[in-house]
């Protein structure tokens, strides 16, 4: 197997946190590596790091120690400008609690990614065809009908696949999904699953924070999270 195949390396990653006094090591040296294509599931008791590690792993935070290597090229290396580039084309970031923005309806909220990414006059160019792609989006999302609604207008379920349309409009390499089933009843979670399951079957790969085991077997791989480490044999 070449380099390549690993979209998302992480050798010897490090993350402390000040506790009053004392210094809190949270990530203590953690190893993995994901290969494209892959659907894994990072599961650990509450408190164990899985959104810091998930939130290194965007480049939403930076760890004390170690490395992160995004198609064999490190993070830690990387500029601001480039850094921010690799966030909005690279990773689209599903959160637990949608973080839409209830100012603008569900279509907006879908193309904000690739408006974010260009120039006022490379947005001019390209809108037609960012609000075409947004809608095709919801169309594929079951969602077509609630374009136009508030994201306060819409179920959890509804919200959540809107908050993955978003993640999905600049065509990122990774989706980075922590608890994207949390803050829903369960028919609703496996709903979601059901859309993860079928874009890593199109080939998306997929890294999802879940504290639910059952949620987690859906996954091809789990990874566990205890003590700062990757669980081994787990
Ligand atoms: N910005 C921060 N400042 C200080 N401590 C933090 C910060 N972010 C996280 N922590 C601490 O680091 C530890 C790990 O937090 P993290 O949010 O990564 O856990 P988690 O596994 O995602 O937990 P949960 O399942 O509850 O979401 C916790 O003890 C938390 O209090
Ligand atoms: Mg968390």
């Amino acid at each position: 197997m070449s380099k390549s195949d690993f979209i998302l390396k992480v050798e010897g990653l490090c993350r402390s946190y000040r506790m009053g006094e004392a210094r809190v090591n949270v990530l203590a040296g953690v190893d993995l590596a994901v290969r494209q294509g892959e659907f894994v599931a990072i599961v650990g008791a509450s408190g164990s790091g899985k959104s810091t590690l998930l939130h290194i792993l965007g480049a939403l935070d930076k760890p004390d120690k170690g490395v992160v290597s995004f198609e064999g090229r490190d993070l830690g290396r990387m500029g601001q400008r480039e850094l921010n580039k690799f966030r909005n084309k690279m990773v689209g970031f599903v959160f637990q609690f949608y973080h839409l923005l209830d100012e603008l309806s569900v279509l907006e909220n879908v193309f904000l990614p690739a408006m974010a990414s260009k120039s006022v006059f490379g947005w001019l160019g390209s809108r037609r065809w960012a609000k075409s792609r947004a809608r095709e989006l919801l169309g594929e999302l079951g969602l077509s009908e609630r374009a136009n609604h508030k994201p306060y207008q819409l179920s959890g379920g509804e919200r959540q696949r809107a908050a993955i349309g978003r993640a999905l409009m600049n065509e990122p390499r990774i989706l980075l999904a922590d608890e994207p089933t949390g803050n829903l009843d369960s028919a609703t979670g496996n709903g979601i699953l059901k859309v993860f399951e079928k874009l890593n079957k199109a080939g998306q790969t997929i890294v999802m924070v879940t504290h639910d085991e059952r949620i987690a077997q859906k996954a091809g791989r789990i990874i566990t999270l205890a003590d700062g480490k990757i669980k081994q044999g787990a």
